[in-house]
């Protein structure tokens, strides 16, 4: 295979560029950034500005598989500002893309696979989100995730019908929620928002790095939530990681009028609830390395 991943130097990216190194398959990816262009030994980096619709078109060169993970950080806080170039990023990512591939003369290209996340849905404390499920949460991330799925469904113009993986949680020792929530606790303190209730869909990174690589070799299509198969609520993901380390911990609840004031829109990260099912990838016969989130933490924390 050789495959085009864009955000290749993001968290998931790095990983799964690694991974497709590690599997013999050949890699090209796309950066915004010059210094990036020698990141990875084995993987040739072509620029590309998508926020002026700017695109080395060598990169599609005998590729086969296109990988779509860019976007501008949600972390950061959500000035107006940030909040363009949240959506913007996202959106001229896959337009740049998209007219990319649709000035070649021809291309090589079996397989679409863009980055979507669990954030479309709205929260729902008592049932289990599916992927039919077309209620799109009224909030920031919700209509952003909304306009990238849309932009990602253009690509059906090209003959390329894409693969949408809204992702949950990723855990990783390497960035992510992860290691901010790891920090207090190494100080015996745990802190979950709001009443600690809220269901939080997490996935392994290696999990969603295999998920990628796989539904991208079987040729699927549509939507698929990229989640484990047993969500957590977020006192129970607080206490596993505790005991993933060994810790005691006393637990504190930060009110959700405190956790409103302090982040404001942004707070909906921190204590809304999404259950969202796993069933889909199942039944794909994906096999999950890291099923229950004890296996996980046992492994990113050791
Ligand atoms: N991590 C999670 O928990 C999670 C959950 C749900 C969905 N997702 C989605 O999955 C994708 C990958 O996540 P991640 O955690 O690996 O993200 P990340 O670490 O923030 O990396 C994203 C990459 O996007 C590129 N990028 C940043 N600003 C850009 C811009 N203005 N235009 C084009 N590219 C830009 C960067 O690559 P260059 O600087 O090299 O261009 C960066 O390495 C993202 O789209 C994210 O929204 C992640």
């Amino acid at each position: 295979m050789r495959l085009l991943i864009t955000g290749a130097t993001g968290l998931v990216g790095s990983r799964l560029v690694e991974q497709c190194l590690a599997n013999g398959h050949q890699v090209h990816y796309l950066s915004t950034r010059s210094s990036q262009l020698d990141r990875f030994e084995k993987a040739q980096g072509f620029m590309w500005n998508p926020l002026e619709g700017t695109i080395d078109i060598n990169c599609f060169e005998g590729v086969d598989t296109v990988i779509n993970l860019a976007g501008s950080s949600i972390s950061k806080p959500w000035t107006k500002k940030n909040r363009k170039l949240i959506l913007e990023s996202r959106i001229k990512s896959l337009e740049t893309l998209r007219k990319g591939i649709q000035s070649l003369d021809n291309h090589s290209i079996k397989s679409f696979l863009t980055a979507s996340a669990i954030g479309i849905y709205k929260e729902d404390y008592n049932n289990k989100l599916k992927e039919v499920n077309t209620e799109v949460a009224d909030d920031f991330l919700g209509s952003v995730v909304h306009a990238w799925e849309q932009e990602a469904n253009l690509f059906t113009e090209l003959g390329l019908d894409p693969i949408i993986l809204r992702i949950g949680l990723v855990l990783s020792s390497q960035g992510g929620v992860l290691p901010s929530l790891l920090a207090p606790i190494k100080a015996s303190v745990g802190v979950v928002f709001g009443n600690g209730d809220q269901w939080q869909s997490w996935i392994h990174i290696d999990d969603l790095v295999q998920i990628i690589l796989f539904l991208s070799q079987k040729n699927e299509r549509g939507i698929f939530n990229a989640v484990a198969p047993n969500p957590v609520r977020q006192k129970e993901l607080v206490r596993s990681i505790a005991k993933a380390l060994n810790k005691k911990i006393i637990l504190f609840r930060m009110p959700k009028l405190i956790v409103k004031l302090l982040f404001g829109e942004r707070s909906g990260l921190l204590i809304n609830s999404h259950c969202i099912s796993a069933s889909k990838i199942k039944k794909t016969d994906y096999q999950y390395s890291f099923a229950t989130l004890g296996q996980a933490l046992d492994h990113i924390v050791s």
